[in-house]
């Protein structure tokens, strides 16, 4: 056939048809913790299929799919870690980024429901996942922790925190960002809010960065229970996603309340553009949303500036981050 623009869409076309297939692949190996059964050196397949207890030829042709994958790599009939693999893929690495893509093997199964999500409207419960996946608060505080790493230094860098003496960071997760402002800022004092179990996760990342005397825990739910007040900011990271645009109106209004006057409130999450189609990662975590949520969502600039206004918020500033990372600021008079 002649090569011309049609060709190039249904390759196209193709490469998202199959899209799940890599992905299921390195899902497998990480749910089998197959990474972790190279660490010390090659194995063949007979030899991994009976660490990881799995079938011999199931386990051949997965490694050399994940070989294929660049993954792991083969040496004759054995197989050894990648560089990659080394460094994201094992449980102990510093990097590791295993919490975060067991995680992603969960959210495939709901995700292999959408289509009956987008015929109910309704998301899918965590007892539809596979039992050796479902997350409880604890565990999902993990693989936010593994993504929070990345991300919570260049935003606590973003920020000038010159005067800023109290801080509240809604929803705080593992509590890295609280960390990191910490860290920046040696005179401020954190309260991170969430709830009880994921602040027990928090608790020990505070621990071992040596600040619980600067970061307070606050077990609640911000959209009913009381906050606090005279903060000078506000964060809020990753959560406006999981509320409706009316719950997102309450909470702002909420911390706009809580803040100190010229205090300012970050709004931090995966944005959307104008369109909403695009940055297409941020159109795909609202699809995330539908699976996993009754209300959630992602957002444009212009939807947080009527939060804003409603709580009578000043914008002051949006910092683009690693698309679709933006962080928006409302500033109170
Ligand atoms: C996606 S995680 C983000 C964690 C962290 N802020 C980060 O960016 O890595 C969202 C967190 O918000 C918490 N959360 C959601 N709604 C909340 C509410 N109404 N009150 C307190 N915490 C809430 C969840 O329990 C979860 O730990």
């Amino acid at each position: 056939m002649k090569k011309d623009k049609v060709d190039a869409g249904f390759e196209q076309l193709e490469s998202i048809a199959s899209g799940f297939r890599a992905s299921q692949v390195l899902f497998t190996a990480v749910r089998l913790r197959l990474f972790d059964a190279l660490k010390n050196g090659q194995k063949n397949a007979e030899q991994l299929a009976k660490i990881v207890g799995a079938d011999s030829r199931g386990i051949t042709i997965l490694c050399n799919a994940l070989a294929g994958l660049d993954l792991i790599k083969k040496h004759g009939n054995s197989y050894g870690l990648s560089l990659l693999a080394r460094k994201y893929l094992l449980t102990d690495s510093p990097y590791s980024q295993q919490a975060i893509w067991l995680h992603n093997a969960a959210l495939y199964e709901k995700w292999g429901k959408l289509f009956d999500v987008v015929k109910t409207g309704k998301p899918i419960q965590w007892d539809e996942v596979s039992k050796d996946l479902q997350a409880d608060e604890q565990s999902f505080a993990r693989a936010m922790a593994s993504t929070a790493s990345f991300l919570a230094r260049e935003t606590a860098e973003a920020i000038d925190l010159s005067n800023t003496k109290t801080m509240l960071d809604i929803g705080g997760g593992p509590g890295i960002y609280a960390i990191e402002f910490a860290k920046r800022q040696p005179e401020l004092k954190v309260t991170v809010m969430d709830n009880a179990p994921t602040l027990e996760v928090a608790r020990e990342n505070i621990k071992k960065a040596g600040l619980l005397d600067r970061i307070e825990l606050k077990p609640g739910n911000a959209l009913t229970d009381d906050l606090g007040a005279s903060y000078d900011l506000i964060l809020m990271s990753n959560v406006i996603h999981q509320y409706s645009n009316e719950e997102n109106t309450k909470l702002i209004k909420r911390a706009a309340r809580a803040l100190n006057s010229g205090g300012k409130l970050l709004i931090k999450d995966f944005i959307l553009n104008p369109c909403r189609t695009k940055p297409i990662k941020a159109s795909l975590f609202a699809i995330n949303m539908l699976v996993n949520t009754e209300k959630g969502n992602c957002y444009t600039v212009d939807d947080i500036k009527a939060w804003f206004k409603s709580a009578a918020l000043k914008p002051s500033r949006v910092i683009i981050f690693q698309s679709p990372t933006k962080i928006v600021i409302g500033r109170k008079k």
